[in-house]
């Protein structure tokens, strides 16, 4: 069974798909964490995110350890991450290693792309929204909590520009699948999205 949880940055779509995951047996994949490593490689190189050379190399080159590391959470990882997104080459060559991954044992991934593209015959498709306030909020305590001393402000303002980036580029844009359930998180906490997730999965799945 594959498990596509799409949505806006913030939305709690990790927390979601890892306990989804764990109580359904399936292996989860971060697929953010692809295109943060990637940007945070070419960052360290010297390079641009932006540059389409220097960010399909990055992407190509990509090892295991590289979406293991500890500082692509950060801000500046955030806006490579989104810029080296949008690139066409990039997700092309991060696409067979997610199709791989579900296709192994099934899987939960979660992304802006899962049931779009990269596995549109998904059986379940979640597209996890809540409103910017409370993504602000949620991401701006987990920052802080991490010793981060990013502002609430700088917060939203990165949370708006990635969505807004993500929704209008043209490669594989951040869209809910024709097919998705809407599944808005603005009024429950981490609980109340996961018991009312797993029971819509259920139903759906049979
Ligand atoms: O955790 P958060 O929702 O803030 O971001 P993320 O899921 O780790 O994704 C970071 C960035 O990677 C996003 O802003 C997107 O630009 C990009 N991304 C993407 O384009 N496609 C995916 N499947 C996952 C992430």
């Amino acid at each position: 069974m594959i498990i596509a949880i799409d949505g806006p940055a913030a939305a709690g779509k990790g927390t979601l798909a890892r306990r989804i995951a764990a109580a359904l047996g399936l292996p989860y994949l971060d697929t953010g964490l692809l295109y943060r490593a990637v940007g945070r490689l070419v960052l360290e190189a010297g390079g641009d995110p932006a540059d389409p050379v220097a960010a399909t190399a990055a992407a190509r080159a990509l090892r295991a350890e590289d979406f293991a590391r500890g500082d692509l959470r950060d801000a500046a990882a955030s806006k490579a991450a989104s810029q080296v997104a949008s690139i066409p080459e990039v997700r092309a060559a991060l696409l067979a290693f997610q199709r791989r991954f579900g296709n192994e044992n099934g899987a939960v991934l979660d992304g802006r792309d899962i049931g779009t593209i990269i596995f549109p015959e998904a059986e379940i498709k979640l597209f996890v929204t809540a409103s910017l306030a409370a993504r602000a909020g949620r991401r701006h305590a987990e920052l802080r909590a991490k010793g981060d001393e990013v502002t609430l402000e700088a917060v939203r303002a990165d949370l708006a520009a990635r969505d807004e980036a993500d929704a209008r580029r043209a490669a594989a844009p951040l869209v809910a699948a024709a097919d998705a359930i809407l599944f808005d998180t603005t009024e429950m906490d981490a609980d109340a999205a996961f018991s009312r997730a797993l029971a819509l999965i259920k139903a759906r799945a049979g």
